[in-house]
């Protein structure tokens, strides 16, 4: 039994005391590169401007026998690293894997105080995020890391949906969650084979029409989405624990359409941000996980004219009360911590900083 007073205590002497909030920073596209590739460190200067996250990526993609140098690669990109409005994550080998440990002893030693997060993959259950939590409090203390390093884990196995309100009651660590479909496919044994999005198969039909009576006639199909529960549920566990959720990959880069209609979905559900895998889907996340101004301006009017935000008033129609302030107030939130960030949409969104 462990007293919840003990939760905030650091897990390692030395270590720094966790975090009571995990901090609200703009993370509309997490932007993957591969470490190991030489031509994508060079255009790291460049692209870490442009995106909310840069992630080096160790993990799948990189193939085994370019480990080590991905994660030299990343070493030497984090070394050069100066904090500031872009953030540093990584995404390290799974637990079971024979690059996990080398993964999280060489991150820490050179270069824990320029990462913000670090992505655990296949995490089945807080177990899992329990021995992170501890390992990374005794290398924040043997290493001297000020800030405490925080988890963000991918739902990416059936075990891991199964378990994902105690991974994200696990550790005061955890920032957040990513929907992980592709490998969440392979282990609840789905039959596509493709990375993320929907199918053409998985569908809901009209009725057929009676006998004799046109019974030819087409029937329409709706595409239905293979990734609503999961995203429903990851949603749910995150405002639980106060962590945020995110869409992960859409692999089919020629699809842009397809990948806004993803991301879309997972905005409007409640998602944060979404994996970028190319740099054409960096400007389809920022649109779709920015509020659109009009939907700001929309909010704002709602809540001046809903004055001390009880009781009810119509706007154009629609009624509005306490629970559609609320609502408002998360988009114009949402659109203020954007601003801090981004003069453009500042610009945009005209809103006062509060
Ligand atoms: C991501 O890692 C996925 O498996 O979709
Ligand atoms: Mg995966």
């Amino acid at each position: 039994m462990r007293s919840p007073k003990d939760f905030f205590a650091p897990l390692a002497l030395g270590a720094p005391a966790p975090l009571r909030e995990i901090p609200f920073r703009p993370s509309r596209m997490i932007h993957f590169f591969d470490p190991s590739n030489e031509r994508m460190r060079a255009k790291v200067p460049d692209i870490a401007p442009t995106v909310d996250v840069l992630l080096g990526n160790l993990e799948d993609a990189v193939s085994a026998d370019s480990k080590d140098a991905a994660r030299a690669g990343l070493i030497e990109v984090g070394k050069a690293w100066e904090r500031g409005h872009t953030q540093l994550w990584t995404r390290v080998n799974s637990l079971d894997s024979p690059w996990f440990l080398d993964d999280v002893w060489a991150l820490c030693h050179e270069i824990g105080d320029k990462l913000d997060v670090i992505m655990v993959p296949k995490v089945e259950g807080p177990e899992d995020i329990h021995y992170v939590d501890r390992l990374l409090a005794q290398l924040e203390a043997r290493v001297g890391i000020e800030q405490p390093l925080l988890v963000h884990a991918i739902l990416e196995t059936a075990r891991g949906v199964a378990n994902v309100e105690s991974i994200c009651l696990a550790s005061p660590r955890m920032q957040g969650l990513s929907l992980g479909p592709a490998d969440l496919a392979a282990d609840r044994r789905m039959k596509t084979t493709r990375v993320g999005g929907g199918h053409p198969g998985y569908l809901v039909r009209t009725d057929p029409a009676p006998e004799g009576d046109g019974a030819d006639a087409a029937r329409t199909a709706f595409q239905q989405d293979l990734w609503h529960y999961t995203l429903a549920r990851m949603v749910d566990a995150c405002g639980t624990a106060g962590i945020l959720p995110y869409y992960g990959p859409f692999g089919d880069i020629a699809d842009p359409v397809g990948c806004e209609d993803q991301f879309r979905n997972a905005y409007l559900l409640g998602c944060v941000g979404a994996w970028s895998l190319h740099p054409s889907q960096i400007a389809i996340a920022k649109q779709v996980f920015s509020p659109e101004p009009a939907e700001v301006a929309w909010a704002q009017r709602v809540v001046t004219e809903m004055g001390d935000g009880t009781g009810a008033v119509m706007i154009d129609g629609k009624m509005q009360d306490d629970a559609t302030v609320k609502q408002c107030r998360v988009v114009l939130q949402l659109a203020r911590d954007l601003s801090a960030a981004d003069p453009e949409l500042a610009a945009a969104y005209g809103l006062e900083t509060a």
